[in-house]
């Protein structure tokens, strides 16, 4: 039942008509546990309110299906503006993003003159930018990307997914760029010819990946709400006697906030992931998919308009 409705919501994910629509209606069915608002203005609220939490943010302006080059600009120029408002307002906050919002699905030229323009403003105000990693048709060219960038700028670093099975490969032929890699499990529907099908795999290759990227000496951010994998992670550094500067958790916005705040009194670093913007719905629909107890949320704001 739990696997027949992660495939539905997945399935919703993808699917480029609800994508336009939900655009058009605001936050709706309880998206706002997850999506920090649709303004800039209300995410440097919610940032504000964690950084006051000894909290930290990446913050990420959605947007899923980008076709036209003037909505890539968009994106673009958007992300921008979230850089300047964290800069100019000193939060204790990065970014991340999407390369398809940024134009990877129309060219190379304009992701990469969308991408080096964010990353000189970031430079500039040494904000740093995490290239999220999205399903696995991408992995190749968003890891193409991303290595062609890491040797111009510092200020940026991405994501490995534990359930793909190329992931140990992906990060022992990153580990001479010394990139800040985050580590998550994998959010998409994907194929059994690139990913573990069963959670038990996945979660064993996360933990390898983590004790590879931490092993050989770089910045791992670990992202998951599993407790088995903070415990292990906690257990690992303490037996190997990694700094605590060297590694942190991160979470999405909206999910296990108290987990978030334990984590930063036992004096870890925590930093949580803020999307905001009026392209919610995929966002929305694949964090159904993690959880489905999460529908239960749903209901509730559908019942109450
Ligand atoms: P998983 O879903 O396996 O759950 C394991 C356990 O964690 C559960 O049994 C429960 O105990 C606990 N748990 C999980 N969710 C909970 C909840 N809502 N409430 C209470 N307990 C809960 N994916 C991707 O493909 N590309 C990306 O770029 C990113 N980026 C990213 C950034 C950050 C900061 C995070 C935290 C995650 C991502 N992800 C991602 C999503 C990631 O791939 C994954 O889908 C989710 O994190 C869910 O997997 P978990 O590791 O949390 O545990």
């Amino acid at each position: 039942m739990e696997k027949m409705l992660r495939n539905f919501f997945l399935y919703l994910a993808g699917n480029k008509t609800l994508t336009k629509m939900a655009k058009k209606y605001g936050l709706k069915f309880g998206a706002s546990r997850f999506v920090a608002g649709e303004t800039i203005e209300r995410a440097v609220q919610v940032i504000q309110d964690l950084n006051q939490k000894g909290i930290k943010v990446t913050l990420d302006f959605l947007g899923e299906f980008i076709s036209k080059e003037s909505e890539a600009n968009e994106m673009a120029n958007n992300t921008i503006r979230s850089i300047k408002y964290i800069g100019e307002q000193h939060l204790d906050a990065q970014v991340s993003l999407k390369l398809t919002s940024m134009g990877m699905d129309i060219s190379d030229e304009i992701v990469m003159r969308n991408m080096r323009k964010i990353l000189e403003v970031a430079k500039t105000y040494d904000v740093f930018v995490t290239i999220d990693m999205e399903d696995h048709t991408r992995t190749e060219q968003t890891l193409k990307i991303f290595t062609q960038l890491k040797s111009e700028y510092d200020c940026i670093g991405t994501v490995i997914q534990a359930y793909l099975y190329r992931s140990q490969k992906d990060i022992e032929q990153l580990h001479p760029l010394s990139p800040r890699l985050r580590i998550v499990k994998g959010a998409y529907k994907e194929p059994a010819d690139v990913a573990f099908p069963n959670k038990k795999e996945v979660d064993e290759n996360y933990k390898k990946l983590v004790r590879t990227h931490l092993l050989n000496g770089h910045f791992t951010a670990i992202a998951t709400h599993d407790d088995a994998m903070i415990e292990y992670t906690k257990q690992f550094v303490q037996n190997h006697k990694i700094a605590n500067d060297q590694f942190e958790f991160q979470m999405l916005y909206g999910i296990r906030p108290e987990r978030q705040l334990e984590l930063v009194k036992e004096g870890f670093n925590m930093r949580v992931y803020v999307p905001y913007g009026t392209d919610w719905y995929g966002y929305f629909m694949r964090r159904l998919a993690e959880r489905p107890a999460n529908v239960g949320f749903v209901l509730k704001g559908i019942v109450k308009k």
